[in-house]
């Protein structure tokens, strides 16, 4: 979270992504002038994970600067659907740690596998 780059939010995230087989990937918000390109810390922990051959998810735990609850924006809780469904969600906030499933958190979620 310290190393967040946030000048337009100031709104610094840090996530900590454990696989099965022990190791722990971080991230970081990254923000762009053109606030569309910024990638949420959530999708940084990812995708460093997933580039370094990562394919089996046990939790994602994330805090947020400001010590309220920061529950994973809708695309990234789509994107975590598809590389780590499996995975629990712990939300660290100024009252406690809150638990989530991740299917918990995206019902009715979109995928071309409906019938
Ligand atoms: N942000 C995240 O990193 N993760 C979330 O789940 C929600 C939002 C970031 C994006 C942006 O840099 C800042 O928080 C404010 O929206």
């Amino acid at each position: 979270m310290r190393i967040a780059i946030t000048p337009y939010s100031g709104f610094k995230v840090g996530v900590a992504l454990a696989t099965k087989n022990g190791k722990i990937y971080t991230g970081c918000n990254i923000e762009n002038p053109s606030l569309m390109l910024s990638i949420c810390a959530e999708k940084v922990a990812l995708m460093k994970a997933l580039s370094e051959g990562e394919k089996s998810f046990h939790a994602m735990a994330i805090v947020a600067s400001d010590k309220a609850y920061c529950y994973p924006c809708g695309s990234c809780r789509q994107i975590l659907w598809e590389f780590a469904r499996d995975i629990d969600i712990f939300l660290h906030g100024s009252k406690g740690i809150k638990k989530y499933f991740l299917s918990e958190l995206l019902p009715y979620l979109f995928t071309p596998k409906n019938n």
